[in-house]
């Protein structure tokens, strides 16, 4: 059997706290049925990387959060129940220093009851994944796909979240889809650097642009690969953009850090519109 697609309105990964958090501007319809991606959980705690973590930029923010997490059986133990019990789709993204990692955290939330899915973390911009394994060609991208697949049952999805490099895009999409992955998503943080040079994560509005021309381009040579949009999603236009431009779903990431209720008004507001009726 193969795997439903998420969506059509997604929880980025590490921009929607616990899940906790957004329980109060999650509207009428609370958390149920919300597709949420975890922060990226590895298999030891981390701490994250020091501070300033943020800083706002014009169109965006650039981060150096550095994947802080409290370790698979932390999560597994404390806010998988609480999310699984609040009726959210939970989609565990999983980051690792080595493919063995990535193995064993696929193969442990295989079992966890309530996991509608995995994200594979294979695109985290160098300082934000630091310790954790470095992809850097589409190959090595699809072997982490790869054994993740092997540890996840056919019928629950595997999302690969690739960066959105316009130069590599088709060629990491392929790759991964074949590797397994039910669909790609494209992006994440663009390398950047904060004002006194230190690297980060660009994310926001200022790099919509970029992850659309990648889902673009991934629609037009490979129409079969399924993609969902990531990078700076904040209101029907800019979500319906990339659903217009190929993608199956979009994921709402820097915009629910300035307005939590950003997923629960997307949602509403695509249920009541398909896209082509929206504004
Ligand atoms: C504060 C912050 C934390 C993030 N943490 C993660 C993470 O743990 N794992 C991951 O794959 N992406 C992480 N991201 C990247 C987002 O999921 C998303 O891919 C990126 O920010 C682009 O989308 P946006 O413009 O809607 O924010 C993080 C982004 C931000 C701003």
């Amino acid at each position: 059997m193969s795997a439903a697609l998420p969506g059509p309105v997604m929880v980025a990964a590490g921009c929607g706290g616990t899940g906790r958090e957004l329980e109060p501007y999650a509207g009428p319809a609370g958390l149920v049925g919300l597709d949420l991606v975890t922060r990226s959980i590895t298999l030891d705690p981390r701490p994250g990387g020091p501070g300033p973590r943020l800083a706002e930029v014009p169109g965006g923010l650039v981060n150096a959060v550095g994947l802080p997490n409290p370790g698979l059986g932390h999560f597994l133990a404390t806010e998988l129940p609480w999310l699984v019990r609040a009726g959210v789709r939970v989609h565990v993204s999983i980051a690792g220093a080595t493919m063995g990692e990535y193995a064993e955290l696929a193969g442990r939330l295989s079992t966890a009851p309530g996991v509608a899915g995995i994200e594979v973390n294979v695109g985290a911009p160098d300082e934000a994944g630091a310790g954790v394994l470095e992809v850097r060609e589409p190959y090595h991208a699809a072997s982490v796909v790869a054994a993740v697949r092997r540890e996840f049952p056919a019928d629950r999805p595997v999302l690969a979240k690739l960066r959105p490099d316009v130069s590599r895009i088709v060629e990491g999409a392929r790759t991964c889809h074949e590797a397994g992955a039910t669909a790609i998503v494209v992006g994440n943080a663009v390398p950047a650097a904060f004002a006194d040079g230190r690297p980060g994560g660009l994310s926001g509005p200022a790099v919509a642009p970029i992850a659309l021309r990648c889902v673009a381009t991934v629609r037009d040579a490979l129409p079969a690969v399924p993609t969902i949009g990531c990078g700076g999603v904040r209101d029907v236009a800019s979500a319906r953009a990339y659903l217009e431009a190929g993608a199956t779903a979009v994921q709402v990431g820097t915009a629910l850090l300035h307005d939590p209720t950003t997923v629960a008004r997307l949602r509403a507001s695509l249920a009541a519109h398909p896209p082509e009726e929206t504004a």
